[in-house]
């Protein structure tokens, strides 16, 4: 657990601000250093601007063209002892050293950058300029410089460095002592406060995301209630908020699919049952003629055969109608839609159907509406609608009683209706009998049912985006009505 804390967002987050709190601050304490040192030499030029034009001017550095060595060396002397810092040179016209006093260090370079020279001289020494260092090649330092004339004509240059070695060694030891321990304090004090605050800021916002990562953990284990409660808005929030959804989607997709799985079952263990019926039927009846073989009367005979006979209808209708559901269901059936005319299908129909009706005393009536369009739908299909619905107005007919068949036209639609003076569905089961295998309760009369006709008609109007509607009433009849569109002749 403790393993985990210092690996999360939190403590990544602290680190990477805790190193570029101090990269920053370190960068800031040198860029200081550096700009205070060039502020303190601007300082010292700007004051010391006019020390090599005093020297010139209380020196005579050249005599005849000459270079006046003992004035030179008095003036050297004086000039140390008044500031030991400056170090001072005497250069021709062309910048070469013609003499110079300068303590400890060997003087390396001969001559000097004049372009320096006659940039501080331009600008009266009023800008900061730096010029060659004559003690290392390629250093540059803040400089005083005044020409210096002999005879009234310019011989050379009086060139005065302003932080000589002894400067550079005391202000080292300063900076080192000052600007850096002020710096680094400052940095430090800085530091402690922003990361404090960060830290704080920084907690606050990871401590949502922590949370959020324990609901998704709980919800990894099991507990798909799980769900994140964040109440600041933003993106956190939204993360949150996603999570939410995403979790609710696979919950009830997860339900869904536990209903499916029940469904299924159900409706293995309900076929399997109703299969096995007629099979134990047949079996039956089959070793009775077996055994009996002799013994039996040939009216027995016939009876028996009768009765494998008509199980074995039931079992090849059962088994056809799973097949063609199955293959609705799978959506493997695509509608050949052609334009027909529907009066002339249901007048086939109900002709197929008189003589199983005058069997039962039932009477099949059509009304057809005159000069109705055609429709546009796969005929097929429509003839197994119209089959399934007359099926079960005659099954659940009683004798004498009688079955209309009407055909209308509804705006660009074609209405047709198949009604019976049956026993009417009662209300608590108008809406299951559309499901697959529901079948009727109050029927006592089900070795002909499947449960399987309407849930069939159901995916058959699915595909040519109808419905089924139902009109009924227990013990007075029942009416199913569906529509078909008009065929466009454009
Ligand atoms: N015309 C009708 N009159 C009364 N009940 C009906 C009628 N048509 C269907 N039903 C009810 O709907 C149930 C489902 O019908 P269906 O899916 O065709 O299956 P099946 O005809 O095999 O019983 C029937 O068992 C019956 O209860
Ligand atoms: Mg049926």
């Amino acid at each position: 657990m403790i393993k985990n804390r210092f690996n999360s967002l939190f403590w990544r987050i602290a680190a990477i601000f805790f190193i570029l709190l101090v990269f920053i601050g370190l960068c800031f304490v040198f860029i200081t250093v550096h700009y205070s040192g060039l502020y303190f030499e601007e300082i010292n030029q700007r004051l010391n601007k006019n020390t090599a034009a005093d020297i010139a001017a209380h020196s005579t550095p050249f005599t005849d063209g000459k270079v006046n060595k003992k004035a030179m060396e008095e003036m050297f002397d004086h000039v140390m002892s008044i500031n030991p810092s400056l170090e001072v040179y005497l250069l021709d016209n062309g910048g070469k050293i013609l003499s110079y006093y300068a303590p400890k260090k060997k003087v390396v370079l001969d001559k000097i950058d004049l372009l320096p020279v006659k940039k501080f001289i331009g600008t009266k020494g009023n800008e900061y300029v730096t010029g060659s260092d004559p003690h290392h090649v390629g250093l540059e330092k803040i400089f005083s410089v005044a020409p210096v004339t002999n005879n009234g004509t310019q011989a050379g240059y009086i060139y005065a460095v302003l932080a000589g070695e002894e400067y550079d060694a005391v202000s080292k030891s300063l900076t080192r002592n000052y600007l850096w321990q002020l710096g680094l304090r400052g940095m430090i004090i800085t530091l402690l406060v922003t990361l404090l605050a960060g830290l704080i800021i920084i907690r606050f916002i990871t401590r949502n995301f922590s949370r959020i990562l324990e609901v998704m953990q709980k919800f990894r284990q099991g507990d798909l209630t799980a769900r994140v409660e964040v109440k600041s808005a933003g993106d956190v929030k939204q993360v949150g908020d996603i999570f939410n959804e995403m979790a609710d989607i696979l919950t009830q997709n997860i339900e869904k699919l536990k209903e499916v799985e029940v469904l299924r079952r159900e409706l293995i263990a309900n076929v399997s049952h109703d299969l096995r019926t007629p099979i134990s039927i047949i079996q039956g009846y089959i070793e009775t003629l077996q055994m009996k073989n002799d013994t039996l009367t040939g009216e027995e005979r016939k009876r028996y055969l009768d009765i494998i006979s008509e199980s074995t209808g039931k079992l090849e209708k059962l088994v056809s109608e799973l097949f063609e559901l199955s293959k609705l269901e799978a959506n493997q059936v695509k509608p050949v839609k052609e334009p027909f005319f529907i009066s002339e299908l249901v007048n086939d129909i109900s002709s197929k159907y008189q003589l199983i009706a005058k069997d039962k005393n039932i009477a099949i009536t059509t009304f057809l509406s005159k000069e109705l369009p055609p429709v546009f739908a796969d005929v097929s299909l429509i003839e197994r609608v119209m089959q399934n619905l007359i099926d079960n107005a005659m099954k659940f007919t009683p004798e004498g009683g009688s079955i209309i068949i009407k055909t209308n036209k509804h705006q660009d639609e074609v209405e047709i209706t198949v009604a019976d003076t049956g026993i009417g569905i009662p209300e608590n089961e108008r809406e299951q009998i559309f499901g697959r295998y529901y079948k009727a309760n109050n029927f006592t009369d089900l070795k002909n049912s499947t449960g399987l006709g309407l849930a069939i008609i159901k995916k058959i109007l699915d595909l040519h985006q109808s419905s089924l509607e139902l009109v009924t009433e227990v013990n007075t009849g029942s009416a199913f009505i569906f529509r078909l569109p008009v065929y466009q002749n454009s």
